[in-house]
C-alpha cells in the first residue's frame, strides 16, 4: 500500500486526478470504478478542467459506481446518480451507454445485483477503483460487520452513516434511505488497482485504524491490505493519526533513489 500525504484537500485532488488521467492515456477504452460523497468532488472537477483544458479523452472510458440508495429514482437529487451526472457525466465526453451506477428504484434489487456484477466481469474486471472512506471505516456502503468476500448486494445503513450523510438531505435523518445497493468488498478487491481518497480530521481515525490496524471486517477499507496495487491519498488532516508519517513522507520524496533498481 503507497500512502501519499498531501498538504490540503486541493492538493489531494490533484494528485488523485493526475493518477486517473494517467490510467486513461496508458490505456483509453479503461474501466473505472467510481465514488461519490463529497470526498471526490474536486477530483472530478481537475477531471472536467482536464477534459477541457488538455483534451484529456473520456470517450472510450466505461464507468462503474460503487453504490446507490435503495429508493431513491436517479431523478432524486440525493441519488448518487444525480450526483455523478451533475459533478462529473454532463461536462465530459464519455459515452453515455458507458456509464454504470446501481438503480435504486429497480423491482428486483437481488437480480440487479447479480446483473451488476456480470456486467462488470463482461467488460473485463474494473482496472482502477476510486475510493472515499466513511467516518466509521467502511468503502463504498460496506458497514462494519460487511463479509470481507462480499459481493454487490443490499445493505442495511449504519446509524452513524445515516447520521453523516443526513447533512444532504433536506430532512435531516428523516429523509435519509436505510438500505442501499453496494459492490461488496471482494467485488471492490477484484479491482486491478485502487485509489483511496480522505481528507479532513473527521476521517483520521478511519484512516489510521486502516492503514495501520489489523485486517477486520469492522473497518472494512482495512481489506484493502489484502491488495497489491492500492494507493491511498490523504490531507495532512485524516493522516494526522498514523503512526508511520515519516516513513510515508521518505518513500513520496525519495522515489527517484529506487527507480535505478526497478528497471523501468
Ligand atoms: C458514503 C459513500 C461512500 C463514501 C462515504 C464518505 O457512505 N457510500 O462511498 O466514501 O459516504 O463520504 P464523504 O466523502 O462525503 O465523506
Amino acid at each position: 500500500m503507497e500512502v501519499i500525504i498531501t498538504r490540503d484537500y486541493n492538493e489531494m485532488s490533484l494528485k488523485a486526478a493526475a493518477i486517473i488521467a494517467e490510467q486513461i492515456k496508458k490505456k483509453p477504452d479503461t474501466v473505472l470504478g467510481l465514488a461519490t460523497g463529497s470526498t471526490p468532488i474536486g477530483t472530478y472537477k481537475e477531471l472536467i478542467r482536464l477534459h477541457k483544458e488538455e483534451g484529456l479523452d473520456f470517450s472510450k472510458v466505461t464507468t462503474f459506481n460503487l453504490d446507490e440508495y435503495l429508493g431513491l429514482s436517479s431523478l432524486h437529487k440525493e441519488s448518487y446518480n444525480y450526483f455523478m451526472w451533475k459533478n462529473l457525466f454532463k461536462h465530459i465526453n464519455i459515452n453515455h451507454e458507458n456509464v454504470y451506477i446501481p438503480k435504486g428504484d429497480v423491482q428486483d434489487a437481488e437480480d440487479f445485483c447479480h446483473w451488476y456484477e456480470e456486467k462488470i466481469k463482461e467488460f473485463g474486471g474494473i482496472d482502477l477503483q476510486l475510493l472515499g472512506i466513511g467516518s466509521d471505516g467502511h468503502i463504498a456502503f460496506n458497514e462494519p460487520g460487511s463479509s470481507l468476500m462480499s459481493r454487490t448486494r443490499v445493505k442495511t445503513l449504519d446509524e452513524q452513516t445515516i447520521r453523516d450523510n443526513s447533512r444532504f438531505f433536506r430532512k435531516e435523518e428523516e429523509e435519509v434511505p436505510r438500505f442501499a445497493i453496494t459492490m461488496g468488498v471482494g467485488t471492490i478487491l477484484e479491482a486491478k488497482k485502487i485509489l483511496l481518497i480522505a481528507n479532513g480530521v473527521n476521517k483520521a481515525d478511519a484512516c489510521a485504524k486502516f492503514i495501520e490496524g489489523p485486517v477486520t471486517s469492522q473497518i472494512t477499507a482495512s481489506a484493502l491490505q489484502l491488495h497489491q496495487h492500492v494507493t491511498v491519498v490523504l490531507d495532512e488532516e485524516a493522516a494526522s493519526k498514523l503512526k508511520r508519517i515519516g516513513y510515508y513522507n521518505w518513500v513520496r520524496d525519495n522515489k527517484h533513489l529506487v527507480q535505478k533498481y526497478l528497471g523501468r
